[in-house]
């Protein structure tokens, strides 16, 4: 969604800005902003709500006074206020003496901004943002220090921010966060803060993350207020695993054809990593959690699909009772003894993940959070973080981190189902060894699927929306290719339980009614399938039976289910997408980080 950058630097601002603009827009945005110190010290403010393509011709055909080195940037995601220049960020004040990004929600917007309109101020924008900076420019016309006036101001403000404002004359940056995210990084190059280490990925090698609450003046060495006040020791360094080269196709025509041909080598360096540690206990055991009788998993969209394959092998091998929850609608869960909370997020930053480790149901019980981002709210606020480790991925719609999610997701359970006696040694050797199958597996399943499937996609992408069905271990599977294809394409699909076909979704299908299979060997699907043929309808399967239209090689009694089956359903969304001509990296309507709830 939205993201921040801000930089204070030797040379022009301009340059710094637009690279990182790049680098944030694989978030998804629908207006880009600047505001950068010129010359004389004015700020000049240049917004749009075309691409940073046309904020690069802008700027390169900026005739003003020269830019100097302190600078804002900013993507909206709009949420409040529809899709206009005026409510493109950075925004104003008054007197244009601070312009200011933000990231979040204002709570309080509304009263904020009836008080400060009966005090004078004028608003040229329908955003909450916008509230921020005239009470800025309000504490600063009394203290007269942007530090100060930044701290006042939000000692009145109720929500979530991750923000930066720029004084015109010095140059001066603060930035704050509170629930959202934001870093800074102090280089040769400059100072930095940002809301995504990719932003800044470039120029940076270590950095420290915002805590809630926390103001940093953007100087060298930061000036940092902390809530625990003066003395508080600094957030801990983080050291950065994006390389610009992270960002680089090379050679293919998206980072979805890159991510999914990623998987295959990502899942052999996990398991490489691993080693003897899933078998034998030890890698449950590093993360000193208890022992757990039942396991509660949080997530969305992809994540909770990756979480529902995790939860499925929790219970198959470990007798354990399980339960997936969606996480914006987990308050009203009740929290039982003995639960582990599995709370899943690839960004680490999902607004709905966050709140949900509020309720009752997850604060009340050990959490262990599996994610892709080392510094993410999520990771800071677990008990015990497990990494994912799928490197950045670029493309809006998850594809490898689904992949890596499930395999970290199912070493650790399985080292854990060891570790507190629910499985023997033995099996998990033998569990360890089929899942050393799975990169050629994986591999396999990609190669095939780009013989097939995108003839297959460009004789279905007419379809205005497919149903995908599967059974047991396969429903999440099933899920996800529904996903995808939504997420991409724009069009409707929807995923069921096989056997609940005849309890309504039949009544959708008509004569070319597409409905895709992931076909995980259950022998009840035949009968699904006729069911689905008696009527005309087209279908595609995936599986390992000879009469499938995608074959794949899996393991049919997997208790992480048909996991190759993920190759072609990621080759059919993207093949399908292609042919409608969306863009697949950066679907409309999809973010990375999902920051709203
Ligand atoms: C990707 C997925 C979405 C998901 C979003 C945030 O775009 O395709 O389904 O909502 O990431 O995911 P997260 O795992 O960070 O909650």
């Amino acid at each position: 969604m939205c993201g921040i950058i801000a930089c204070r630097t030797a040379e022009s601002a301009a340059d710094y800005l637009r690279i990182g603009l790049r680098r944030l827009e694989y978030r998804g945005y629908d207006s880009v902003g600047v505001a950068i110190q010129t010359a004389t010290g004015d700020i000049a403010r240049v917004r749009t709500i075309e691409r940073i393509d046309t904020l690069d011709r802008l700027l390169a055909d900026w005739s003003g006074p020269a830019f100097a080195g302190a600078g804002l940037g900013h993507t909206r995601w709009a949420t409040h206020g529809s899709v206009t220049e005026s409510n493109a960020h950075p925004h104003n004040d008054c007197e244009d003496r601070i312009s200011l990004v933000h990231n979040g929600i204002i709570d309080n917007a509304d009263t904020l901004r009836a008080s400060l309109t009966i005090a004078g101020h004028s608003f040229d924008s329908d955003v909450d943002s916008e509230v921020l900076c005239h009470l800025i420019e309000d504490r600063l016309q009394l203290c007269g220090d942007l530090f100060e006036a930044v701290r006042l101001a939000l000692v009145e403000v109720e929500g979530s921010w991750g923000l930066a404002v720029l004084e015109r004359g010095t140059g001066r940056i603060v930035v704050a966060a509170n629930r959202c995210p934001l870093l800074v990084a102090h280089t040769p190059d400059g100072a930095f803060a940002t809301s995504d280490i990719a932003a800044i990925a470039d120029w940076v090698d270590e950095f420290r993350v915002l805590e809630d609450g926390d103001i940093v003046d953007l100087v060298s060495p930061p000036r940092w207020s902390r809530q625990e006040g003066i003395g508080a020791s600094l957030p801990p360094v983080h050291r950065c695993a994006w390389r610009s080269t992270d960002a680089e196709l090379n050679g293919y025509a998206d980072h979805m054809a890159k991510e999914i041909d990623e998987q295959a080598e990502l899942v052999s360096g996990a398991l490489d990593s691993y080693g003897s540690r899933i078998a034998d206990g030890s890698l449950w055991a590093e993360y000193g959690m208890e022992p757990f009788e039942r396991l509660h998993v949080v997530g969305c969209g992809t994540s909770l699909n990756a979480g529902r394959v995790i939860a499925n092998l929790v219970r198959r091998l470990g007798g354990i009772p399980v339960r997936c929850s969606t996480a914006s609608e987990v308050a009203d869960e009740i929290a039982e003894p003995g639960t582990l909370s599995l709370a899943i997020s690839q960004s680490g930053e999902t607004t709905d993940v966050l709140r949900a480790l509020e309720t009752p149901a997850v604060c009340e019980t050990p959490m262990l959070a599996l994610t892709n981002s080392a510094h993410s709210a999520l990771a800071r606020r677990a008990d015990a973080v497990m990494l994912c480790g799928a490197g950045p991925e670029i493309g809006v719609a998850a594809t490898k981190t689904f992949i890596c999610q499930i395999v970290a997701g199912t070493a650790l359970m399985i080292s854990a189902l060891v570790g507190m006696g629910r499985l023997t040694r033995a099996a998990a050797v033998d569990l360890v060894d089929d899942l050393r199958y799975l990169p050629d597996r994986l591999g396999h399943a990609g190669v095939k699927a780009k013989c097939v499937v995108p003839r297959i996609a460009e004789e279905i992408s007419s379809a205005s929306g497919m149903i995908f069905i599967a059974r047991g271990n396969g429903i999440p599977y099933a899920a996800e290719g529904a996903l995808k294809v939504k997420e991409l394409t724009y069009c409707w699909a929807e995923h069921h339980s096989a056997g609940e076909l005849k309890h309504g979704p039949l009544a959708l299908i008509g004569v070319g009614t597409v409905v895709i299979v992931v076909d995980n060997d259950d022998p009840r699907l035949r009968a699904n399938i006729a069911e689905v043929q008696s009527r005309g309808g087209r279908i595609v399967s995936i599986g390992r039976y000879a009469d499938s239209t995608v074959q794949v090689a899996s393991i049919p009694s997997a208790p992480w289910g048909p996991i190759e089956s993920t190759v072609p359903l990621q080759i059919l969304a993207r093949s399908m997408a292609m042919s409608l001509g969306r863009d697949v990296d950066k679907p409309r309507n999809l973010a990375k980080s999902v920051t709203v709830e």
